[in-house]
């Protein structure tokens, strides 16, 4: 029995989309917003579905997360037209300021958390904001001709912010 997953569970169940909203809803009221091993198999099991289908839901929305993220995220997008506009080098200078490593992290090649889970740095095939490249997302807030200056001032004021601001 686990209170949080059981109140969730008790709000969808039966509704249109459940299972989307039950695993979107425990990912939010989970701390470091994502999904683990255990609570993808709670879910499946009550919410009597096979746990291939929960698998394939979170594998296939890229808001779900199964590793924990960082207080903030950054996410550089890394389609054409952002490459075209130097995504890759704003990419490389967001690594640096974090001390983020992307051979020696181990992890996903998409995906990168401080040790000490303040940031978590990702990349996306595209914002569909391609006119206004490079973009880049901080938060749920865009910013789009982003260029290395304004990069680096954004991350030491959020990198100045108290822990969980
Ligand atoms: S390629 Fe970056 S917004 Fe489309």
């Amino acid at each position: 029995m686990n209170k949080l997953y059981d109140s969730v569970i008790a709000t969808f169940k039966g509704k249109p989309g459940a299972l989307l909203s039950v695993l979107e809803e425990v990912q939010r009221k989970t701390e470091h917003t994502y999904l683990n091993e255990q609570a993808l198999l709670y879910i499946a099991e009550h919410m009597e579905v096979p746990l291939s289908q929960v698998y394939s839901v979170v594998t296939f929305y890229s808001f779900f997360n199964l590793k924990p993220q960082g207080d903030h995220t950054i996410t550089v997008c890394r389609g054409t037209a952002c490459h075209t506009q130097g995504s890759k080098p704003l990419l490389n200078d967001v690594m640096a300021m974090l001390n983020l490593n992307e051979s020696e992290s181990g992890e996903d090649e998409t995906s990168f958390t401080t040790s000490d889970m303040r940031f978590t740095v990702r990349t996306v095939a595209c914002f569909g904001q391609c006119a206004l490249a490079p973009v880049i997302a901080v938060d749920e807030v865009i910013y789009s001709r982003m260029t290395s200056d304004k990069l680096a001032t954004l991350l030491k004021q959020l990198m100045a912010k108290k822990v969980n601001s």
